[in-house]
């Protein structure tokens, strides 16, 4: 069966001390953790902190975007290769703010996907419609692209490392979380859609995790459903508390005991 994760997105916040007192509050509060997988993605700075306070916990560290070269004259970014030497094993690809925000599409997060992939990281592939979108009826074929575009030319090995979040944009930071019927819809069309995309097995194997306003308290209904393997956390991943609760939660109810 698939193991959850889930993955705690902690943005632009934080200094390198307030990073590693979150880490090693995760550290003591998470000991012993089994059968969920668990990452926490910190700013680029706060990697080496959150990594030494982290250290000999089941915790994994992550990257919240990478570039899709390696090396050179790309001021200003970080590669893959960089990544693993700095003891990072998942990364974060196509996040909405990067492509609402920042402005990247569905082309570049491919090539970081690829690039991610080749540095032997786990990525975690994030879709979503804008309100917008969802509000004319479009949400399937935004996500679809997104899922296809991202996807196309990938091999089985590229593939078999990459875990999708749905990430509905209405839902980020509003504290307006999707229902757990609509996000498990959501959630099945993208397993179907990888289905289509690689084959049966690939689809089966593959953690497709939601992300938008998930709390302690709204855990437990979204991962009860199917397709949900899991989630991306956003705010409530800046406590530890409550990004303990979550993972506790959801050790509780799909990954038999934590
Ligand atoms: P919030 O949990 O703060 O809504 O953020 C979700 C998110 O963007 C995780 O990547």
């Amino acid at each position: 069966m698939r193991v959850p994760f889930i993955g705690g997105n902690w943005k632009m916040n934080l200094t390198r001390a307030q990073a590693a007192e979150l880490a090693a509050g995760l550290r003591r509060d998470l000991n012993g953790l089994r059968q969920v997988e668990v990452a926490v993605f910190p700013a680029f700075l706060s990697i080496e902190p959150a990594r030494a306070a982290l250290d000999g916990s089941a915790v994994r560290l992550g990257a919240q975007d990478l570039h899709w070269e390696d090396q050179g004259a790309f001021t200003g970014e970080v590669s893959g290769p960089m990544l693993r030497d700095a003891g990072v094993g998942h990364a974060i690809v196509g996040h909405s703010e990067r492509r609402h925000v920042i402005g990247e599409n569905n082309e570049t997060i491919r090539k970081k996907l690829r690039a991610a992939r080749r540095s032997g990281l786990t990525v975690v592939l994030c879709v979503g419609e804008l309100l917008e979108e969802k509000s004319q009826g479009f949400t399937k074929e935004v996500v679809e692209k997104q899922v296809t575009q991202a996807l196309e030319g990938t091999s089985p090995q590229e593939r078999e490392g990459v875990l999708i979040a749905y990430e509905p944009v209405w839902a980020i930071g509003t504290g307006k979380v999707a229902t757990a019927d609509y996000a498990q819809k959501i959630h099945h069309f993208i397993r179907n859609l990888v289905r289509r995309i690689a084959d049966g097995p690939t689809a089966d194997a593959m953690r497709v995790i939601y992300g938008g306003s998930v709390t302690p308290e709204n855990i437990g209904e979204l991962i009860a459903q199917e397709d949900i393997d899991g989630a991306l956390v956003g705010g409530a991943s800046l406590k530890a508390d409550a990004f303990t609760r979550i993972v506790r939660t959801v050790a509780e109810r799909k990954g038999g005991g934590a």
